[in-house]
């Protein structure tokens, strides 16, 4: 039997299924959603509007907009009950450990929007997750620095809010930097689809066997939080920081060429891009004009980032396998930057990718050709043999 498959280990040769929501050319470096190119939603447009593109399809008029948004933020509060989770975590819990565990929770908070074959539960299910998760990260953020919650303000927009719930503290209200806000809707925008990687295949594999929207995602947040793909960058800025000067760049460059050593680049490489990342290009710009806004003048975690992107372009391995920085490579400086602590860069990855996972999501239920995701695989184990008794093994 096995001979009738095709294997293909990663699944590099292999469509899953057809979409509409994201189309990507690695070779030219192309990243469209809905047919617009990413970075002209990342200058032009903002949270609210990009999610309505990824679920809908078309930009939305005013109308339609103000209607988006009032139904999101009309859902940005959790139950009560919902914050005793937090309580039973450690106090260094990692927020990733935290958010795999309290958003699968919101299954057993909202059952009456967990009907996948009702489209107004699905609906329903996807502006409270969507409305949500902001509310539950900053929740994290908070638990893990040892402060009480922030409720969501609905006045503000959908970045604004999670950068108070985030930072203010009951001594002082957090006052909203307009600069701030914007560039972190403009990575917001860079991270919220990206085709069928890691994660969105594991929501829509999950999601195929008809599981309600909440476990979805909580299998989605699980994958993203590998190292190899939303982890990366947590795992950029820890390197950066390891590296520390641009001396010992050279070193690290070594080992990433070495294959006896597990080391990589972190924020480097991709399966798809074998050109620069075009959503590092926006970021590495953002990562300036945050930089600026808050006024640090040649953070050496920058020069160093720099440094070493340039030096991995100009060196034969990287330029022979493609490797160009990927969008984990500038946003952790950035997010640094802002104050967030870098155990939580994958959180924010998390809250942003939540919109492309439920696009995608939706997208498969309605698919007429949607069964059960079942791969099959090539055997190579041991041939029927007969059972041994323990005595006589
Ligand atoms: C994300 O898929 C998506 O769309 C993901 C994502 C999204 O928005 O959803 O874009 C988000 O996950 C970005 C990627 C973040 N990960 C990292 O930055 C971690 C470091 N990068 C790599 O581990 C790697 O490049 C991957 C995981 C991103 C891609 O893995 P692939 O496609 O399996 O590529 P590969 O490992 O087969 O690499 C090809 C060659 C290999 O060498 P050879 O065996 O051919 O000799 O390039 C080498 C690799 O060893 N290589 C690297 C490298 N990345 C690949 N060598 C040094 N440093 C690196 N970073």
């Amino acid at each position: 039997e096995s001979g009738m498959f095709t294997l293909d280990p990663g699944f590099t040769s292999t469509a899953s299924c057809e979409s509409h929501i994201t189309f990507i050319d690695g070779d030219e470096g192309t990243l469209l959603y809905r047919g617009y190119p990413i970075d002209e939603l990342a200058e032009n447009s903002d949270f609210i509007e990009v999610a309505y593109l990824l679920l809908s399809g078309e930009l939305p008029d005013e109308d339609q907009y103000a209607g988006f948004k009032d139904d999101i933020t009309y859902h940005t509060m959790v139950h009560e009950h919902f914050k005793q989770f937090y309580d039973g975590f450690r106090r260094d819990a990692h927020p990733m450990a935290i958010m795999c565990g309290v958003v699968g929770a919101l299954s057993a908070f909202y059952h009456d929007s967990t009907d996948i074959h009702d489209p107004e539960q699905r609906k329903i299910a996807s502006h409270r997750m969507i409305a949500k998760m902001p509310t539950i990260a900053a929740m994290a953020h908070k638990y893990c620095v040892g402060q009480p919650f922030v409720s969501p303000r609905n006045e503000l927009s959908y970045t604004e809010n999670f950068l108070r719930m985030c930072f203010s503290v009951p001594a002082e209200d957090y006052e909203v930097n307009k600069t701030l806000a914007k560039a972190l809707d403009k990575i917001f925008i860079l991270h919220m689809d990206h085709e069928q990687n890691a994660s969105t295949s594991t929501v829509r594999l999950a999601g195929s066997s008809g599981a309600n929207p909440f476990a979805c995602i909580a299998a989605g947040i699980a994958c993203l939080w590998g190292p190899a793909h939303g982890g990366a960058n947590e795992a950029a800025l820890k390197m950066l920081q390891e590296i520390g000067t641009k001396d010992r760049i050279p070193e690290y460059i070594a080992k990433a060429k070495d294959k006896s050593d597990p080391f990589r680049l972190m924020g480097f490489g991709h399966r798809v891009y074998k050109n620069y990342d075009p959503r590092a290009q926006v970021m590495q710009k953002a990562c300036h004009e945050v930089l600026d806004a808050l006024d640090i003048k040649d953070d050496p975690l920058l020069e160093v980032a720099m440094e070493l992107e340039k030096i991995a372009l100009e060196d034969e391995y990287f330029i022979e396998k493609k490797l160009y920085p990927n969008i984990d490579f500038y946003s952790g400086i950035t997010l640094k930057a802002m104050g967030f602590p870098t155990s939580m860069f994958t959180v924010l990855f998390a809250v942003a990718r939540t919109v492309g996972w439920i696009a995608q999501w939706q997208e498969m239920l309605e698919d007429p050709n949607q069964r059960i995701g079942r791969p099959r695989q090539i055997y190579t184990g041991a041939a029927k043999r007969s059972f041994v008794a323990r005595d006589k093994r």
